[in-house]
């Protein structure tokens, strides 16, 4: 982020302005335009696009992405708002998601690679799993799941698995019978696991024994008998435990199986050889799965995503925005475990009759030149990645994409703000100069795209998303609820005033609190049934360029983006208050140049216990124990007292400021002011107050909103 911060003026006066209206000078870049060679074989190149999904021609615009799915039932209204904010999309119509991803490419595309599985061993051979092939072993898990389980449509099914072909024939297996599934991604911790188990309230659990990541076989299984324990101990009772293989011939975890509970797939899976599960038609607005992201509690939420919605608008923007024609090898590196995952490796890609390829493990193992194998080898021409990963290859292997002959058509960047100068490696060297070259900000809530250049027509500028989707009408708006203006040059928070077809339905469980979170800052009248009365809240500050250009500057609630990869500071804090001595924690990120943000924790003790560095490794380990490894902190830093508010509130924006080697700003109205220079030492030495500026997530975070 260093280069975001040099690019930035000084913030004026923080204590005047609310945060919403600080001004943002950034530096504007130079753009680039679309590569010829793209433009002449591109999806969209009609400009006429943004006239067809203009908000004169809402919701009856949408048709055009459903049109691409095979429906049983055509709907009837297109799009309900009688429940708002619970949006009903495509009501009437009636389809099977798995039908949509596999039957129904059959008769063109049978021998046609769906699936290609890329272990991390170099030398373990390269899976190709055709369309008949993944028709048959969906078919037969989903006979498993249904004959051997009792599974029914509505039923939810928790899979913590790894990344290999296995999980998209889970979800498919899952979709084909109206099943939700829950997917967590394999790095979360069994405990993480477990609590996801019990909010869906999953009986069968699916999981995989092992996996390699960085060189090495982890043992995954022994992740799922915490899981299970932890289930049991909140009074949801896992009755099996579906035990995916990662070799064909042995186990590759030494953890026992329990008797009676945990069942072998493939051993499960012969007396369903052969076996055909009709797609199970579904209504449109019927939930296909949930997704747990995290949010200002401590608590994860469990985004309900629909069958007809989610699936139209995954495919139709995979067609527009990852230029998918049925010739492409696309390789999405993101893990299906999280929302990319889902969207832009499994359902949007498979709905398209796409090739997608599917890699266990990490971007540089064993070298930074891996992807770019990868791709030559497999003739890779659509590459979708984070701005995390473009660091590291970067960093590690600054030349070699050089080294390898692939071609890349077009590339895609998510999760996370991009810096130009990562942008610029990413498109010269990356991409030679002849890739178009995507920057899209959405959300696990959304379902696909938000924001993105239409890569044949817009033009792209380093370090924004660039316009709006079709069909999708942001506003942004400050603290009060005023319009910050196009051009205006101050930042504010970025809302949607419309319902697309991929937002998520509700908060599994909870639709209160998706009310309030997400429609309840900005909502003009509660009882209104008119869409106009309900912006979706984004909780991203957002700052709307006179081009039209959106540049995404980060959270603006207690969510720090590590690795493109969403963490909650509540939910690692609660972590921290399982070590018995830890009295109270606070958790703040800190800008990583590679990372993005990482979090660090501060602890209070509780009275007559002494700091120890071996509490500080405790409550690290609490966090990989609780989360997974993905939240380890920077530090773990034992502080006398916590800067408190005179109502008692920890001042987390303070902390931030020190960890960041900010200024902290006016502390005069802090109960306890002499803490924070106290702190300051402790973390910084005896160096003077540094007066910098930060990124704009760092300056609100902490912030009430
Ligand atoms: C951030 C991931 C800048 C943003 C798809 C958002 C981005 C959060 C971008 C959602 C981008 C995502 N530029 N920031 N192109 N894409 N973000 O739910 O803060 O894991 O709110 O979904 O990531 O993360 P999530």
């Amino acid at each position: 982020m260093s280069e975001r911060r040099a690019d930035a003026k000084e913030a004026p006066e923080e204590s005047r302005l609310s945060e919403a209206e600080i001004a943002v000078h950034w530096k504007e870049e130079a753009i680039y335009h679309p590569p010829p060679k793209f433009v002449g074989q591109a999806n969209l190149t009609d400009p006429a696009i943004m006239e067809r999904f203009s908000e004169e021609h809402f919701p009856e615009c949408f048709r055009e992405y459903a049109d691409l799915l095979t429906w049983d039932r055509y709907w009837t209204t297109t799009l309900d708002t009688s429940h708002a904010p619970f949006w009903k999309w495509f009501v009437g119509g009636r389809l099977n998601a798995s039908f949509n991803c596999v039957d129904r490419h059959l008769e063109a595309h049978r021998n046609k690679a769906a699936l290609i599985f890329v272990p991390e061993p170099e030398e373990e051979p390269t899976q190709f799993i055709t369309y008949q092939e993944l028709w048959v072993r969906v078919n037969e898990m989903a006979a498993l799941l249904r004959d051997g389980c009792g599974l029914r449509s509505g039923d939810r099914v928790t899979i913590h698995m790894p990344m290999t072909a296995e999980l998209p024939i889970t979800m498919l297996a899952c979709a084909r019978l109206g099943v939700i599934h829950s997917v967590v991604f394999g790095g979360f911790s069994g405990e993480a696991c477990g609590a996801r188990i019990v909010d869906s309230g999953s009986r069968i659990l699916v999981t995989m024994d092992g996996y390699y990541r960085s060189g090495k076989l982890l043992d995954h299984k022994a992740n799922a008998d915490i899981a299970v324990r932890k289930a049991a101990e909140e009074g949801v009772t896992v009755e099996k435990v579906l035990v995916w293989r990662r070799f064909r011939d042995r186990p590759a975890s030494t953890t026992p199986m329990v008797e009676g509970r945990d069942f072998v797939v493939d051993d499960l899976l012969k007396q369903y050889r052969g076996h055909r599960v009709d797609p199970v038609s579904m209504p449109a607005e019927a939930p296909l799965f949930l997704m747990y992201t995290s949010g200002s509690t401590g608590k994860p939420k469990g985004c309900q995503h629909s069958t007809g919605g989610y699936l139209a608008y995954v495919a139709g923007t995979t067609r527009l925005i990852q230029d998918l024609h049925p010739t492409d090898v696309y390789w999405c590196m993101a893990d299906i475990g999280w929302i990319t995952g889902h969207s832009y490796i499994v359902y949007g890609p498979l709905a398209l009759a796409a090739t997608s390829v599917l890699y266990e493990g990490v971007p540089t193992y064993p070298d930074a030149g891996r992807p770019w194998r990868i791709a030559e080898r497999l003739g890779v021409n659509i590459f979708h990645t984070s701005p995390t990963a473009i660091r590291a290859l970067r960093k590690l292997g600054p030349d070699e994409p050089k080294k390898y002959r692939y071609a890349f058509k077009c590339m895609t960047t998510v999760g996370e703000p991009i810096e130009p100068e990562a942008w610029r490696w990413y498109y010269e060297t990356v991409g030679r100069r002849e890739a178009a070259i995507t920057d899209t900000w959405w959300q696990t809530e959304t379902g696909g795209f938000l924001c993105s250049t239409k890569p044949a027509l817009d033009p792209m500028k380093p370090g924004s998303a660039g316009p709006p989707m079709p069909g999708i009408y942001p506003i942004v708006f400050d603290e009060e609820g005023k319009e910050v203006p196009q051009g205006a040059g101050r930042a504010g928070n970025i809302c949607i005033r419309n319902p697309w077809p991929g937002i998520f339905q509700t908060i599994w469980g909870d639709p209160e609190r998706f009310v309030r979170t997400y429609y309840g800052k900005y909502n003009r009248n509660r009882s209104s049934t008119d869409w106009h009365d309900w912006p979706y809240f984004a909780g991203d500050g957002a700052l709307w360029a006179a081009d039209g250009y959106l540049r995404i500057l980060g959270r603006v609630d207690d969510v720090i983006n590590v690795a493109g990869h969403r963490l909650g500071t509540k939910e690692i804090e609660s972590a921290c208050l399982t070590v018995p001595e830890v009295a109270e924690a606070a958790v703040v990120p800190i800008v990583d140049a590679e990372r993005g943000r990482v979090p660090e924790v501060y602890v209070a003790l509780k009275p007559g216990i002494a700091p120890d560095p071996a509490i500080a490794e405790r409550v690290s380990r609490a966090i990989e124990t609780v989360i997974g490894k993905i939240a380890r902190p920077r530090a773990v830093r034992i502080v006398p007292d916590m800067p408190k508010t005179r109502s008692g509130k920890i001042m987390r924006r303070v902390l931030a400021s020190i960890s960041n080697r900010m200024d902290y700003g006016d502390i005069t109205t802090l109960a306890n002011p002499e803490v924070v220079e106290q702190i300051r030492l402790q973390v910084q030495g005896s160096g003077p107050v540094e007066a910098r500026a930060g990124p704009e997530d760092i300056r609100r975070f902490g912030q009430e909103h």
